[in-house]
């Protein structure tokens, strides 16, 4: 008589096809393990140099127009690891907009943010409150607020856009509408949000129904700048040198719930110890240039450039000058993950 010697790898792919029949199944001998030891990201660490963005912007800002209620134009940096997005929550893109152009009104529930890279004349509107950007400036455009640009200056104007497009696909929740009018109507006193938060340090009495995104339309540089200054004076860490995150200053909470936002300033001569963490980052040089080392890949880079660190990646950064300083503006999806008790960070 011959003994059942059916083994489980054979008795899972016997279940198999009954089990489908009622849109289920049990894990098969070939399936890839459900868990990995410690996070296996597929996303790769870039480096795109600045010069070669600015001739393929050049490029796209000649051969694309921009049309009422068409696409934006703007060149996304994409990752060869990854089938969607910079990183696997956002993309960075670089937005390309033209004197006399308008990007007219829209809004959706992905988050979004803008820092400016280079020019000025461009306006933002933003749920009624207007706001003339300039370089290096932070501009947050929160889920499902109305915004619109339009280039009032005389020289092309570029900016990094970043949105949180991948995480708020993967839930399934996007909604996107567009507006009737290319611009929306500016509210008659400017700069409320300035007016109502911009000190960072007081705010309307009862504001603290403000749980999610900052009520900051706009971080501007020169603040920016001097904080950051102020904060070199101190110690540096071993990692990071100078590092301070854009904050909702109601909450004190990150300035948007899904994207992280932070400079850091390597001072001359700094040179970082190698660490690694969950969430994604995407660099970009404000000022100076420096080294990255990211898992096995070294990159040079220099003012404007932008680098893409996966999760989970031993990295590490330096000051190449013993003169100058170094600045990098960062976006990352760390608020995400601590927001889910997912955030782990160790020396390398
Ligand atoms: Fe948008």
């Amino acid at each position: 008589m011959a003994m059942n010697v059916m083994t489980d790898a054979d008795a899972r792919t016997a279940l198999s096809e009954e089990l489908a029949k009622y849109n289920s199944r049990v894990a098969q001998p070939d399936d890839p393990p459900l868990f990995t030891r410690e996070p296996n990201s597929t996303m790769q660490a870039c480096h795109w140099r600045s010069a070669d963005l600015m001739t393929l912007l050049d490029k796209i800002g000649a051969a694309l127009k921009l049309e009422r209620g068409g696409t934006r134009r703007t060149l996304r940096l994409t990752n060869p690891g990854l089938p969607y997005g910079t990183t696997p929550t956002f993309w960075a893109s670089i937005q390309y907009i033209r004197p006399g152009e308008i990007a007219d009104a829209h809004r959706h529930t992905a988050t979004a943010l803008r820092f400016v890279m280079q020019g000025d004349g461009t306006d933002t509107i933003v749920d009624g409150d207007q706001y003339f950007m300039n370089e290096n400036d932070l501009v947050l455009t929160p889920s499902w607020t109305w915004h619109d640009h339009e280039h009032k200056g005389d020289k092309p104007m570029i900016w990094l856009d970043v949105l949180d497009i991948s995480l708020v696909r993967s839930l399934h929740a996007t909604f996107f509408e567009g507006s009737e009018t290319p611009r929306q109507q500016v509210n008659e006193v400017p700069d409320r949000s300035y007016r109502q938060f911009g000190s960072g340090i007081m705010r309307p009495m009862g504001s603290d129904a403000h749980q999610g995104p900052s009520p900051v339309l706009a971080y501007t540089w020169p603040r920016v700048e001097d904080a950051i200054m102020q904060a070199s004076a101190l110690e540096p860490n071993d990692f990071d040198d100078t590092f301070l995150e854009y904050q909702n200053p109601v909450t004190g909470g990150p300035a948007l719930p899904t994207i992280g936002t932070a400079i850091q300033r390597l001072r001359p001569g700094f040179k970082g110890k190698p660490h690694k963490h969950t969430g994604s980052v995407v660099y970009y040089v404000v000022r100076g240039s420096g080294r990255s080392v990211m898992g096995d890949k070294t990159f040079d880079w220099a003012r404007g450039d932008f680098l893409a660190l996966p999760p989970w990646m031993a990295h590490s950064h330096a000051n190449a000058s013993d003169k100058d300083d170094a600045i990098l503006f960062q976006v990352n999806d760390i608020p995400v993950l601590k927001a889910l008790g997912l955030y782990r960070e160790e020396a390398a």
